[in-house]
């Protein structure tokens, strides 16, 4: 009664906006009541700080000093260049973007273990060694679109890659396509579900027309005979050919023998179907046309080349009682100090925790409170894009149980002459595994990997390699960080200013290892410092 009541005068509501404003008032009504077929959802409300804010006011943009050239920092000069601001960005190393780096011929590194690389991969061939891959729902679109940043999709999930497993002993040391593993777990899975359906197993549970329904579900979902055939799994088409499908009367041979249901369950397969259902990780995705970096570079554009100084590294941050200092030393060593009304600190919690400051014991205890995650990639131009001929593979990543993680077939240049895959993506002990070995043996140790799977091509092709351990990079020192707790007094703490001092960076994010919570953290502090000059 209560419901029919609420009902009617729910659509009584809608009428009447329907009435005044127009369906997309209407449609938007429905969303907030929950009644659109697809809820508008989007990122927190954003306005960015304009010059006509300081109209009439007498106040004018301040003078703000941003530490680190990485997304967060860049976004907050850019956000704030919008309204007049007077900003400087200082940047230890001698280019944009931080973590967001892609590596082409000619890139160099010297990590802190004092080795030095330089990629010599050919024209056209890069890697992107930090982020790779950008989710439709991500702020990060917004700004390719406000930059003019040109995308093009990214293949996070392909059915043709594979899974390998090597650790179990059913199936070990086979790759698998995706698309088997997939036929295979849904086939016995929808099988066990409706023998137990039909057995009357679920009867507490579902009505006569559940189960019914259920079943029909099951039957479409993993291919499973009816119910004279016992709603068998035996194998599908879905799971590919060993011979494809011509002309005439030629039908192809559907790969066989289908695994048993103890052997599927055994091989884990079915472990790594989450992954795409991941909010962040969920096909299509994207990544800007040429490399990553076509983004830290847009941003530097349009902020302007004279607002950042290259090669500066901070070495102490002061609070005042009228604004803030910081002195660094210059890409020529000298020492420098430059004043600012405020500073943004837009580097790696550990990184600022060495600094000298005078924002109190808590402010370093909380930048240490962050847990630095080892990360690790490696590039691997080929001389042929064997994967694309040979196997059919067009991007996507195929998953281990190896110490490599994952492998990664590139999404651009499909169909050309070389190509540079991605022959490890590994965090934590693998990533240190591999950070512990010079370049060569990284290398080495890679490919041993990769010959398992892709047979002895992925030696012979080889031409060009580079490597990256993100935790033992100067100024960046991990891939991303990890914290204890979020709801806890130190993360707090750097979500609000230190005097005249703010902190951003993904790490002041609930997206954490996204350029989204870079960006997002910096249009939060974009947003507070202009509030707080709109008020004094
Ligand atoms: N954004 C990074 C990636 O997509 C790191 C990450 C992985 C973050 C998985 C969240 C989940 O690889």
């Amino acid at each position: 009664m209560a419901a029919e009541q609420s009902a009617g005068s729910r659509r009584a509501f809608l009428r009447s906006v329907g009435v005044a404003g127009g369906a997309g008032v209407l449609y938007s009504a429905m969303g907030a009541l929950g009644l659109a077929p697809v809820p508008d959802v989007r990122a927190e409300e954003y306005r960015a700080p304009q010059r006509n804010d300081f109209a009439l006011t007498g106040r004018g943009g301040k003078k703000v000093l941003v530490l680190g050239g990485g997304i967060a920092g860049l976004a907050t000069a850019y956000e704030l260049g919008k309204a007049g601001y007077d900003c400087q960005i200082l940047e230890a190393k001698d280019r944009p973007g931080g973590r967001n780096w892609t590596v082409r011929g000619g890139t160099a590194l010297t990590d802190l273990d004092g080795r030095t690389q330089t990629a010599s991969f050919t024209k056209g061939q890069y890697m992107n060694a930090g982020p790779a891959r950008l989710p439709q729902s991500h702020v990060t679109l917004e700004y390719c679109r406000e930059l003019g940043v040109e995308l093009q999709v990214f293949t996070n999930q392909n059915a043709n890659a594979y899974i390998y497993h090597e650790s179990s002993a059913a199936l070990a040391g086979k790759p698998m396509r995706w698309r088997t593993a997939k036929a295979d777990v849904y086939g016995y899975l929808s099988e066990l579900l409706a023998k137990a359906t039909d057995q009357g197993a679920l009867d507490a549970r579902l009505t006569p027309q559940d189960k019914e329904r259920l079943i029909a579900f099951l039957q479409s979902f993993g291919a499973i005979k009816g119910k004279a055939g016992g709603y068998a799994y035996t194998g599908t088409d879905r799971r590919g050919y060993s011979a494809e499908p011509g002309a005439a009367f030629d039908d192809g041979t559907v790969l066989s023998p289908v695994p048993t249901l103890s052997d599927v369950i055994a091989s884990g397969v079915g472990q790594r179907f989450a992954f795409e259902l991941g909010y962040d990780q969920a096909m299509l995705m994207f990544q800007p046309v040429g490399g990553m970096d076509a983004i830290p570079y847009a941003l530097a554009k349009a902020i302007g080349q004279n607002r950042i100084t290259y090669g500066a590294k901070a070495l102490e941050v002061k609070d005042l009682p009228d604004g803030a200092e910081v002195t660094y030393k210059d890409v020529g060593g000298r020492t420098r100090t430059q004043r600012a009304d405020f500073v943004v600190a837009a580097m790696p919690p550990m990184v600022m925790a060495r600094l000298k400051h005078n924002l109190g014991t808590d402010i370093t205890a909380a930048l240490k409170y962050a847990v630095p995650t080892p990360v690790g990639k490696i590039g691997l131009e080929y001389r042929s894009r064997w994967w694309e001929t040979d196997e059919h593979i067009y991007g996507g990543i195929t998953p281990t149980d190896t110490d490599l993680a994952t492998i990664w077939y590139p999404s651009y240049g499909h169909q050309g002459r070389r190509g540079t895959l991605i022959g490890y993506y590994n965090f934590g002990a693998n990533a240190v595994a591999y950070s512990d070995l010079p370049h060569a043996h990284r290398l080495a140790r890679a490919v041993s990997r990769g010959v398992k799977i892709h047979g002895d091509k992925y030696r012979t092709e080889l031409d060009h390699s580079f490597s990256v351990a993100w935790h033992r990079t100067p100024h960046i020192e991990a891939g991303w960080v990890d914290w204890p707790s979020q709801t806890g007094p130190e993360y707090k703490l750097l979500n609000q200013p230190a005097g005249h001092v703010y902190f951003a960076g993904d790490w002041l994010s609930h997206v954490i290892a996204w350029q989204h919570g870079a960006f997002s953290s910096a249009r939060k502090v974009v947003t507070d410092i202009h509030e707080r000059v709109m008020a004094a």
